[in-house]
């Protein structure tokens, strides 16, 4: 019985190496073949590979790429990680791709990275996030602080008398969300009757955006409305609303054009959101990328569209584009 045992084991070790083995060989030969059908090969790094928001990005991206013949790997962390986001830039550079498409960061290891990408001239554009001292080449998005500002506006249009305001912000290191954060502050500075009273961070989740918005509640009775500053934030406000059960319901104004946060619209838990474009950002910046590799040295600045959804604008849970936009 032992010896059966002990030729059983002695069968398998090499038999499971070579498979493992086998497999990864096969698949850096699959990878390698596929790069080399292509003219170019461009790294989106992305903030959360499965967000959604950012697989927006990436369908753009890649219908970009497609027409110009260049191989887009869409890489990154699982869940938001500066760190991982840092090293994977990294990897990006030593792999010596030809170009490289990223959120920028305010980590001043971000300015050290996109310094060693352009040593080994390899072009860094910023997308949705900017970070403008990096010495990146060019950065697609939207203007952050005027989407802030235009969230403050439709607050000041959309509600009456006092108002207390909570913003659930996704991380407070983004300079995106700062941007928007400062537009929004700077919007409703000009009204005496809303006031900004607390700001939480939700990590960019659901999840996270959810407990901060249940605490806030918890804690103070006298809110009125609450502003999500990213994707899923809205979402997450709506949940805690839905768990806690305020004596009214707050106004509720939202960030982005997700699936699911327009049909919170449509079902009056979410009052308004602000809308960006992320495939077009994803678009733009491979097309721009593209053109810098024609010699064409692309402005360094590529604002994308912004604007206010609400349940007017909608039909069949999609945004209805009114005459001439
Ligand atoms: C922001 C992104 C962020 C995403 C998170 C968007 O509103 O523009 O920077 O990664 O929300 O869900």
């Amino acid at each position: 019985m032992l010896r059966k045992i002990f030729f059983t084991i002695l069968f398998l070790i090499p038999f499971s190496l070579m498979l493992y083995y086998g497999k990864e060989t096969f698949y850096i030969d699959q990878q390698a073949a596929s790069e080399q059908m292509y003219d170019y090969h461009f790294a989106l790094v992305t903030e959360e590979v499965g967000n959604n928001y950012w697989r927006f990005i990436e369908k753009g991206a890649k219908q970009a790429a497609e027409q110009h013949n260049i191989y887009l790997e869409y890489v990154g962390p699982k869940v938001t990680d500066t760190d991982e986001r840092l090293d994977t830039l990294d990897r990006m550079i030593a792999a010596n791709v030809d170009a490289i498409i990223t959120k920028g960061m305010s980590d001043p290891r971000f300015r050290q990275l996109v310094q060693k990408a352009k040593e080994h001239n390899i072009p860094v554009a910023t997308i949705d996030t900017d970070n403008e001292t990096s010495g990146r080449d060019f950065y697609v998005g939207t203007d952050n602080f005027e989407a802030g500002y235009l969230a403050g506006k439709t607050l000041i249009e959309e509600t009456e008398g006092e108002q207390k305001v909570v913003t659930i912000i996704g991380l407070k290191d983004a300079q995106n969300q700062m941007e928007r954060l400062e537009g929004f502050e700077e919007a409703i500075s000009q009204e005496k009757r809303i006031e900004l009273v607390a700001v939480a961070e939700s990590n960019i989740t659901e999840l996270g955006a959810a407990d901060a918005t249940y605490q806030l509640l918890k804690s103070r009775s006298d809110i009125t409305a609450i502003f999500g500053i990213s994707a899923l934030d809205g979402m997450g406000i709506v949940q805690a609303i839905s768990e806690f059960q305020p004596t009214t319901s707050p106004y509720v104004l939202a960030f982005d054009i997700l699936p699911e946060t327009l049909s919170l619209i449509e079902d009056d838990k979410i009052q308004a959101t602000i809308a960006q474009y992320p495939e077009e950002m994803g678009k733009k910046a491979v097309e721009e990328m593209y053109q810098l590799y024609q010699n064409d040295q692309p402005e360094q600045i590529h604002h994308t569209k912004t604007g206010v959804i609400m349940k007017e604008d909608l039909m069949n849970g999609e945004v209805f584009l009114k005459e001439g936009e």
